[in-house]
């Protein structure tokens, strides 16, 4: 019951105040239709992630987790023409898919799919000067949550928004003893920003399309020296 009315809210939402979006629109048809898993961002959350972004005035992106492409191109969209989003999947699958459909978004030379896992992608950009970000989106395999947080704060400047999704899973984040190794890598992750002298961080419980759910939100307060 709660989930049809959230999810009739989602629509009347997203006909109220996202206009008609063919781009979009054929990346979900597309991804259903080649058999993606359902963990792209609802088109509501991917606006919002799109403002957070224009609010900030981002100019360097980073995401963590592609799959089609979704986020990553509401993402992209924030970003002046000389901006840059770099994104990390470590399915070649997912890439190719992705970079089919930020092309057909015309943001090819805005965007930059990196195959790997992120934890063997993220340590190489330390090297590049496509760091600091103003903006992390961190929304891959959530085990690695904590890892991810700790690259973001070494790619990170004081400013630097880092934003996380899927930090609630039902609810289930409250379950100390879980044995779901996605929830506990959600818990360390929450935890870890609480006791980060160097962000100040909050979350959110998301309810909608894609169920019940939730998203972090941290501001870099300190320039990262170690
Ligand atoms: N941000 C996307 C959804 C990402 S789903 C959107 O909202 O549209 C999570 C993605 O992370 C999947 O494509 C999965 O293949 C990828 N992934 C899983 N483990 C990963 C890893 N170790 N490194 C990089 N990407 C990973
Ligand atoms: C999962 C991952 C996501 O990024 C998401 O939005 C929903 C679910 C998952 O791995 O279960
Ligand atoms: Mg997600």
């Amino acid at each position: 019951m709660a989930q049809e009315k959230w999810t009739a809210v989602d629509r009347y939402i997203t006909n109220t105040l996202l206009p008609a979006d063919p781009v979009l629109d054929d990346v979900l048809k597309a991804s259903d239709a080649a058999g993606l898993p359902p963990h792209n961002v609802s088109p509501n959350q991917g606006k919002l992630l799109m403002l957070l972004a224009l609010i900030h005035k981002a100019n360097n992106i980073l995401e963590i987790g592609t799959l089609g492409g979704y986020s990553t191109i509401w993402l992209a969209r924030a970003l002046p023409e000389n901006g840059r989003l770099i994104t990390l999947e470590s399915n070649p699958q997912h890439a190719e898919f992705a970079r089919k459909n930020i092309a057909r978004a015309g943001l090819t030379n805005i965007v930059e799919v990196r195959i790997g896992k992120a934890v063997d992608t993220l340590p190489k950009l330390t090297n590049e000067d496509c760091n600091p970000f103003d903006l992390i989106f961190i929304d891959a395999d959530k085990p690695s949550n904590p890892e991810y947080l700790s690259w973001a704060l070494k790619l990170s400047r004081k400013g630097t928004v880092i934003v996380a999704d899927n930090v609630v899973r039902d609810g289930a984040v409250i379950k100390a003893n879980s044995k779901d190794p996605k929830v506990q890598g959600v818990r360390r992750f929450n935890q870890m920003l609480g006791s980060e002298p160097r962000v100040t961080a909050s979350a959110i419980q998301t309810v909608g399309i894609k169920g019940y759910d939730g998203f972090a939100i941290a501001l870099v307060t300190d320039d990262y020296f170690s």
